[in-house]
């Protein structure tokens, strides 16, 4: 399933040079599985025809408050029975607008005559945003229920340099797909941890493993899609951070160990994915080893078990562990949870490494096994939260 199938999203886009990333967006959105309803102010036709949005979303565009076609009543029509009203880009004027609430054209009036949730991108020059004028008419947007995506900062289309951007279409989708997902674990604080450590053997050489990083990840972003404040602990991976998550990056398993005890207390939840090496070497060379001419023996160290340190804690979050495991999964995964006193472990049989881009897993508590339906990580990691939200409640 799609994460927007069964949706139907409003596209406001109004006049400002980020409409061409509206195109971007609307087909991100119909690829996400929503309906779109693109309506355009008459400034935003100057910058991206309406033939391009039609195109893209399969649906006629609405333009003006007269001609709105065989709807009678475009502008209460159109978000009646909506998800939500998205403007992207939000123009300073069309944020004006709002904070007052003028009706004077078809998008501004469907804005004021809604009964769904209202999100607005602002996009504008840095000198616009900044402009006390627009800052107390956003204000006024936060005061009223308005969410507010963005701007984010950096290069203009002006040239000049600051906040006032537009966020980027892929960011816009990701940042409304959360909004629509159930406020599960709202007031909730989260510590997780995710991908593999690297114990360095010298400066060029090190043990890992093929965790890719990708569950953790995932669970990261569908915790703060759950409305959780969420810290992410990650090893050496190349994934960008989920929107809205507060990510430290360390290296080796002591480094993990370090960060996790330093950022745990006050966290409610605490989900150790990462695949922490068991051991390390006990010695890591400040220069390469040179190759000789036999073979060579490793000494290795154990490592600390971050999971079960966090569990034996006198006051401790509510602890989830993972365990994968390439043969008899029902009985580590039920022999770890028990062993580190977890409530909830999820197993998963590796059988062709870590790392792919979907997952299969069981979860695994006092009530015995609970299969989650195979899928991507995204919605096993969706399947997890609302399993956890439900011990908790
Ligand atoms: C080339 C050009 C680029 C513009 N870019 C922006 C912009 O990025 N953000 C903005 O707030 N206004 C921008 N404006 C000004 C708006 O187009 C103008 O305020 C217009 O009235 C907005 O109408 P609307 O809010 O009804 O779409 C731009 C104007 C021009 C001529």
């Amino acid at each position: 399933m799609a994460d927007l199938d069964d949706r139907r999203i409003v596209l406001g886009v109004t006049g400002g040079v980020a409409a061409y990333k509206a195109a971007e967006l609307t087909r991100l959105l119909v690829k996400a599985g929503a309906a779109v309803d693109v309506v355009m102010t008459e400034a935003a036709g100057h910058f991206v025809a309406p033939t391009t949005f039609q195109a893209l979303s399969g649906r006629p565009v609405a333009s003006g408050l007269w001609d709105s076609g065989p709807r009678g009543m475009a502008h209460i029509d159109l978000s009646r029975g909506a998800d939500a009203v998205l403007v992207a880009p939000a123009t300073a004027d069309f944020i004006a607008k709002l904070a007052h609430g003028f009706a004077d054209d078809l998008l501004s009036t469907l804005c004021l005559a809604r009964d769904c949730p209202l999100l607005v991108a602002p996009a504008m020059n840095r000198q616009m945003w900044e402009n006390p004028a627009t800052r107390r008419n956003a204000a006024q947007l936060g005061a009223d229920g308005i969410v507010i995506l963005g701007p984010a900062s950096g290069e203009q289309a002006c040239g000049e340099v600051g906040e006032g951007r537009m966020l980027e279409a892929a960011e816009l989708c990701e940042e409304l797909v959360a909004f629509l997902q159930p406020r599960i674990l709202a007031g909730r604080r989260v510590l997780l941890t995710a991908g593999p450590t690297f114990e360095a053997l010298d400066p060029v050489r090190g043990i890992t493993n093929s965790s890719s990083g990708r569950m953790g990840f995932a669970l990261a972003r569908a915790c703060r899609e759950a409305g959780a404040v969420v810290t992410l602990v990650a090893g050496p991976v190349a994934l960008p951070t989920p929107r809205g998550v507060v990510r430290k990056d360390v290296v080796s398993a002591l480094d993990m160990r370090r960060e996790v005890m330093a950022a745990v207390d006050g966290h409610d939840i605490f989900i150790g994915v990462a695949a922490v090496a068991d051991y390390r070497p006990v010695e890591s060379r400040p220069h390469k080893i040179k190759k000789g001419s036999g073979n060579m023996t490793l000494e290795l160290a154990a490592n600390p078990d971050i999971l079960a340190e966090v569990a034996a804690r006198p006051v401790r979050p509510f602890c989830v562990g993972f365990a994968a495991e390439s043969q008899n999964l029902d009985e580590y995964a039920q022999g770890k949870r028990q062993a580190k006193r977890l409530p909830l472990v999820v197993g998963n049989l590796v059988q062709h490494g870590l790392g792919g881009e979907t997952n299969q897993v069981c979860l695994y508590d006092d009530h015995g096994v609970h299969p989650v339906p195979p899928g991507d990580k995204l919605s096993v990691a969706r399947a997890i939260v609302t399993h956890i939200a439900g011990m908790l409640s």
